[in-house]
């Protein structure tokens, strides 16, 4: 199996579930992002069972993916949403999630922003600086509301991960300083708009390692227990995203073992347990679908040239990302080495480097684990419509996002000369 729920038949072709590849393609087209049902399902339920000792509030992020099938998905598990915009409050309410299980991330929520979640009365707000924390006390006084918030500490670890999706260091925007958070709670507590709840942090993405969750949970205990020494008595305990997926034989840290090592940390205290993963619930269980369109052979490197581009999958070219690609039907004969890149006017456009394959025109490649961070980042430069999705349950393919077409590209768009 290549990634969960996606294998070969035995004559060679790519099943997604139970579903061909070859079929999805001539039914919708290409590119396309595909991703599986019960993988998703599956990756969530993981969790569920892991942490089934302290049974924490599992707030998907909602950046990761946020088509609203997905969404509908999860919350039909049970999810609650970590969100970071109005826009992805709007989506997780319009695929029926409940509000009552959102928080709300980032570092510049607007007063819009904060009036929507308070009318909807979310969860809580992760608050990341002082000015944010006066904001939101007054957005909330003027609608005659309390909004529960965390602070999120930057604990000042190392998540050993790439520095774009990097957050717990002193050098980065995210949070507030350890240092500065007894007074931030304290001035919190004195707030007739703010009703202090629990304590976040969240220290990067794709980390493979058990030692920074650890170190940053146990930094955050320590505040917990120095605000409670001042009468500040926190009831919930976030320790974010960021378990990493495998794109490339990493090597991961077992979902229980994770569980058991935070689990530990928090053993014997009153604490609700939330987390925020995203990547590790939707990554392997999505792929894009692409078409070679052409050939190239060039003086030092042969091109396979395909109809996804980087406005479809930015991973590789802004992280250097890898991504498996699988061919979906095997072919045989001398495997070449190709880069896979799309038609997009730039050297950057690139979805992989020099892998070893088998290629004609016309052959349909899977471009794995680009289910998190795909369709989501995904752009419309050179006027290029974003890809269908389309989702497998089994034996049948639904679409569940068409193709744009040109006139929903140009849809706000004036005339003024
Ligand atoms: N919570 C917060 C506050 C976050 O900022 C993020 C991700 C998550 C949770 C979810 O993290 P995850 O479980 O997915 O690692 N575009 C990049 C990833 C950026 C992650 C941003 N924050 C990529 O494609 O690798």
């Amino acid at each position: 199996m290549l990634t969960p729920h996606l294998q070969r038949s035995p004559d060679g072709e790519l099943l997604c579930e139970n579903v061909r590849l070859t079929d999805v393609a001539r039914q919708f087209g290409t590119p396309a992002y595909v991703y599986s049902r019960a993988t998703i399902v599956d990756n969530f339920r993981a969790y569920q069972r892991a942490f089934a000792a302290s049974k924490p509030l599992i707030c998907y992020a909602v950046k990761a993916n946020s088509t609203l099938s997905v969404l509908a998905l999860l919350a039909a598990e049970g999810a609650g949403f970590d969100i970071v915009s109005a826009g992805e409050l709007q989506r997780v309410i319009a695929a029926g999630g409940e509000a009552g299980k959102v928080i709300f991330s980032g570092v510049a929520k607007r007063h819009d922003e904060i009036a929507l979640a308070l009318a909807h009365n979310i969860f809580c707000f992760n608050i990341e600086s002082e000015a944010e924390l006066h904001r939101v006390n007054e957005v909330a006084q003027a609608h005659g509301k309390r909004a529960r918030i965390t602070f999120r500490i930057n604990p000042d670890v190392d998540a050993k991960t790439h520095p774009y999706i990097s957050t717990g260091l002193k050098s980065n925007k995210f949070g507030v300083a350890h240092a500065d958070a007894v007074r931030l709670y304290t001035l919190a507590a004195s707030m007739p708009g703010i009703e202090v709840h629990g304590i976040e942090c969240h220290i990067g993405s794709q980390i493979t390692e058990l030692s920074p969750y650890v170190d940053a949970l146990r930094r955050l205990l320590s505040l917990v227990d120095d605000l409670s020494a001042r009468g500040i008595h926190l009831q919930h305990l976030d320790i974010g995203g960021g378990r990493a997926i495998n794109y490339q034989g990493e090597s991961l840290v077992p979902m229980d073992e994770f569980a058991h090592a935070v689990e530990r940390e928090i053993a014997g205290r009153h604490l609700d347990l939330l987390i925020e993963p995203g990547r590790s619930i939707v990554g392997d269980a999505g792929l894009l679908l692409t078409r070679v369109e052409f050939l190239k052979p060039g003086e030092t490197k042969n091109f396979a040239l395909v109809d996804a581009a980087m406005n479809d999958l930015i991973r590789p070219t802004l992280y250097d990302a890898f991504h498996p690609v699988a061919p979906v039907l095997e072919r045989t004969g001398e495997a070449v080495l190709y880069d896979i890149v799309g038609p997009v006017c730039e050297s950057g456009d690139w979805l992989a480097k020099a892998r070893q394959l088998v290629l004609s025109q016309g052959d349909l490649l899977a471009v794995l684990c680009a289910g998190a961070y795909g369709m989501t980042m995904a752009s419309n430069y050179n006027t290029r419509s974003r890809p269908c999705e389309v989702l497998i349950d089994r034996d049948e393919a639904h679409l569940i996002r068409e193709r744009e077409r040109f006139e929903d590209l140009i849809a706000h768009e004036r005339i003024v000369i």
